[in-house]
């Protein structure tokens, strides 16, 4: 079994890059392969849901244009550590809640913001260690995130949400592709090989938002 207290080769390389966590590799290959995060008409409007210690959120706030004109709102029960964010996080182009993404407050708090050009979740509950009761509580998570797109993502907009494998996870994807031109399941390269969690990415949402 993985010794996961032990940094490796993405938890070492991320921290000398600047970033709290390895998981900004995952969005930089989820965003080398689909360009969920390119500027649209409205400019590039991210929700980053389930953001904390902070990895993708700064990923995002370094991109040229988000710097220049764009704009990021992110959410996490825990706060966001400020040991390499060099004041971006105080930036006016960027608004943070702590909170529960499922809560009302969270969720006005939220979709007051947008609508988004993207919305990116990485959200994960507490792992309990039985497969099937972390996939449901992975799926509710990954449900709540799509009920966030139904309701703030711009037409033609991109989501990518994590997902544990397993369970129902497959229904998500079907509703998916329904709601988005494309929708399909991507397993980064800087995933634990043995981690069961995967992505789902829409592309091209097809509705307008409800806000
Ligand atoms: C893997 S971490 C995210 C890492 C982040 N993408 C980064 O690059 O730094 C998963 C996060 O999901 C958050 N989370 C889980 N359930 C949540 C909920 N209901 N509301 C808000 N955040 C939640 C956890 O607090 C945790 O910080």
């Amino acid at each position: 079994m993985a010794d996961y207290k032990k940094p490796d080769h993405w938890q070492q390389k991320a921290r000398k890059e600047g970033y709290p966590a390895r998981s900004v590799y995952k969005l930089q290959e989820i965003e080398q392969k689909y360009g969920i995060l390119k500027s649209r008409a409205g400019g590039c409007r991210v929700l980053d849901l389930g953001a904390a210690p902070g990895s993708w959120s700064l990923y995002i706030l370094r991109k040229p244009d988000v710097e220049k004109n764009g704009f990021l709102a992110a959410a996490d029960l825990s706060p966001l550590s400020r040991e390499f964010d060099k004041g971006l996080f105080d930036g006016s182009n960027f608004f943070f809640i702590q909170g529960d993404i499922t809560s009302a407050e969270v969720r006005e708090a939220l979709l007051s913001k947008g609508p988004y050009s993207a919305i990116i979740s990485d959200a994960a509950p507490s792992t309990t260690g039985n497969h099937t009761v972390d996939a449901a509580r992975s799926l509710e998570l990954a449900e709540t995130v799509l009920s966030y797109a139904e309701n703030a993502l711009a037409s033609g907009g991109s989501l990518a949400v994590k997902v544990f494998q397993g369970g129902e996870s497959g229904d998500l994807l079907k509703r998916m592709k329904v709601l988005f031109q494309t929708a399909k399941s991507f397993k980064p390269q800087a995933c634990r090989g043995e981690s069961v969690e995967t992505y789902f990415i829409g592309l091209g949402f097809t509705k307008q938002p409800k806000i």
